[in-house]
């Protein structure tokens, strides 16, 4: 399914609704150039899941364990794999304990850049910049986080 991003405020809004999508024990793979949305829909998702504590991009460190309170989920994982040059330094932070786990869910921008390291059933988001001179934004989500309402496939739909 694709969807049509406006502006920074419905990527956001694309991740407030993958919050009610997501189950713990999932990995997500953020996907996508330089400057897709990616770090615009991980917001949206941890403002949907409650995650209080800012969300930026861990820029020093390889992931960040952000705390939630909704619906039995206690760790919003996120990690960033733009700067990693072989996915084993990712293996190596401890990261792997995460995967899987009921009580957290893993969300890894660059994902396609380690994926040796996730699990075989991450499921993949891509994001695309339709064109240089076109200011907006797609996202390509897989058939298992369901269908968007109406409202985003009228209005949003490529
Ligand atoms: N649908 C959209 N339309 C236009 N601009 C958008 C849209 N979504 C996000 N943006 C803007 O695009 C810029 C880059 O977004 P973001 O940082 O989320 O990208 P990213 O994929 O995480 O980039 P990087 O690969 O550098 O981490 C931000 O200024 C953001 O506000
Ligand atoms: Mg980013």
């Amino acid at each position: 399914m694709r969807v049509r991003l406006t502006d920074h405020d419905a990527t956001q809004a694309l991740g407030r609704w993958l919050a009610t999508r997501v189950r713990g024990g999932q990995t997500l793979s953020l996907e996508g150039p330089l400057g897709a949305g990616k770090t615009t829909l991980l917001q949206g998702l941890a403002e949907g899941l409650g995650v209080t504590q800012q969300t930026t991009s861990p820029t020093f460190i390889v992931f960040r364990v952000l705390p939630i309170k909704k619906a039995g989920l206690k760790n919003l994982v996120h990690a960033d794999a733009y700067r990693i040059h072989d996915a084993g330094e990712l293996a190596a932070t401890g990261f792997k304990e995460y995967l899987g786990r009921p009580d957290s869910l893993v969300v890894v921008e660059w994902g396609n850049r380690v994926r040796r390291v996730l699990p075989t059933d991450t499921l993949r988001i891509k994001m695309m910049r339709p064109s240089a001179d076109q200011d907006s934004r797609l996202a390509e989500l897989p058939e298992q986080l369901g269908v968007l309402p109406k409202k985003w496939e009228t209005t949003y739909h490529a």
